[in-house]
């Protein structure tokens, strides 16, 4: 059982950037961080989408980023990232967060990443899920060497696979996902994966749906 929780393994000046937007690092001992992912997880479009975190409280924001984040980002250089808006003569906006998560053995996980995406209600339809998402896997690929990606999402949440769609991944079809606790969800992944997903550890049987 660990007792300390890991650090980041980013500066605190690290960014990815894209033509509109900032990706960067949580900081649990950053306020506006622990106040923004409480805000964005309990919105009425994220907790139909995702259902709810139990992440409903700074405090508890602030622990789930010291001990699940930066395990993740110590573990691998990537996981859950803040994305702001930078709109000249403005200061960065928080609007969402995007991921690119991997589970861990003894849990359930892949060989290959999943990128995720969540947008405030109020900036979504504006192509920022898109953009963040593609600002995130272009990095892995560049500095990370990461050439690999699945999408996963409800296959009934339309909004959710055209994002997918729109960032390049090819539907593969739906399974019932372990990483998901046998729920279904429709699968993409980034072309040139193989056509055999099981080499990536994805051994459940996909369907057309
Ligand atoms: C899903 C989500 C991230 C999308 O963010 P966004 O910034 O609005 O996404 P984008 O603007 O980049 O793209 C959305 C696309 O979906 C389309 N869309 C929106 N509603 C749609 C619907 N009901 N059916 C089909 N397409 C839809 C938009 O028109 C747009 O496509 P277009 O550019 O071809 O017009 C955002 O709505 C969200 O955070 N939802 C709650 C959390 C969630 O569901 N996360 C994903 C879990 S897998």
């Amino acid at each position: 059982m660990t007792t300390e929780p890991a650090s980041s393994p980013f500066p605190s000046e690290f960014a990815i950037s894209t033509s509109r937007l900032r990706i960067h690092p949580f900081d649990p001992d950053n306020l506006s961080h622990c106040e923004f992912l409480v805000q964005l997880w309990n919105t009425d479009d994220f907790t139909k989408s995702c259902g709810r975190t139990g992440i409903d409280t700074p405090e508890k924001a602030a622990a789930f980023i010291r001990w699940r984040v930066f395990a993740d980002y110590a573990r691998n250089r990537h996981g859950q990232f803040l994305v702001s808006l930078v709109e000249a003569s403005q200061a960065p906006k928080l609007i969402g967060c995007v991921s690119l998560m991997k589970g861990a053995p003894p849990g359930p996980h892949y060989l290959a990443p999943d990128i995720g995406y969540t947008i405030l209600p109020d900036e979504s339809g504006k192509g920022y899920a898109t953009e963040a998402a593609k600002g995130l896997l272009e990095y892995a690929r560049v500095e990370l060497d990461i050439h690999t990606a699945f999408g996963f999402c409800s296959a009934t949440d339309l909004r959710s696979r055209r994002v997918l769609e729109k960032i390049g991944m090819d539907y593969r079809g739906v399974a019932a996902l372990w990483v998901f606790g046998g729920k279904e969800s429709a699968v993409y992944a980034l072309p040139g994966m193989d056509k055999d997903l099981g080499i990536y550890n994805l051994t459940e049987d996909l369907r057309d749906k």
